[in-house]
């Protein structure tokens, strides 16, 4: 099994951890570290909205926090409990925290199964971003 084999395959078990009572859309996502580690995390909902994260960020999270900042591909895994998956694109906020660690090339895979999967770059999804180049310039 190659690495994006592994890495959509661990988004796609960890959708199964998904907290969403109140969408019912679940979602798993996992990470792939530049040193070949993987993160994975789900969407965890809270009954006030507002606090819920998304699973991208979940594993970008966990990943962080255990010291990996360098990311080559992050898979998804998304779609409604009752019905199968779906191409998830990552929503607004999580494509700018991705910026935030990673640059144009990183590797962004929305997975319906292990082999039908949708590949694009985070510079596709997300143009002319604002980073921290921008807090430099006057
Ligand atoms: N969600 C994700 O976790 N990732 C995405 O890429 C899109 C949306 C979650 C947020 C919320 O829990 C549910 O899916 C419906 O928006």
């Amino acid at each position: 099994m190659d690495n994006l084999t592994e890495l959509i395959k661990a988004a796609i078990d960890m959708r199964k951890r998904s907290y969403a009572p109140y969408s019912r859309f679940r979602v798993g996502a996992a990470i792939l570290t530049s040193d070949g580690q993987i993160f994975a995390g789900c969407n965890i909902e809270n009954s006030a909205f507002g606090p819920s994260i998304c699973a991208e960020r979940c594993a970008v999270s966990k990943a962080v926090s255990e010291g990996h900042k360098d990311f080559e591909a992050i898979a998804i895994a998304g779609g409604a409990s009752a019905g199968g998956l779906q191409y998830c694109p990552p929503c607004g906020v999580c494509r700018q925290v991705l910026s935030e660690f990673s640059g144009s090339d990183l590797t962004v895979i929305l997975a319906k199964s292990e082999t039908d999967y949708k590949t694009y770059t985070l510079g596709e999804l997300l143009p002319l971003s604002f980073g921290a180049d921008n807090l430099d310039k006057n």
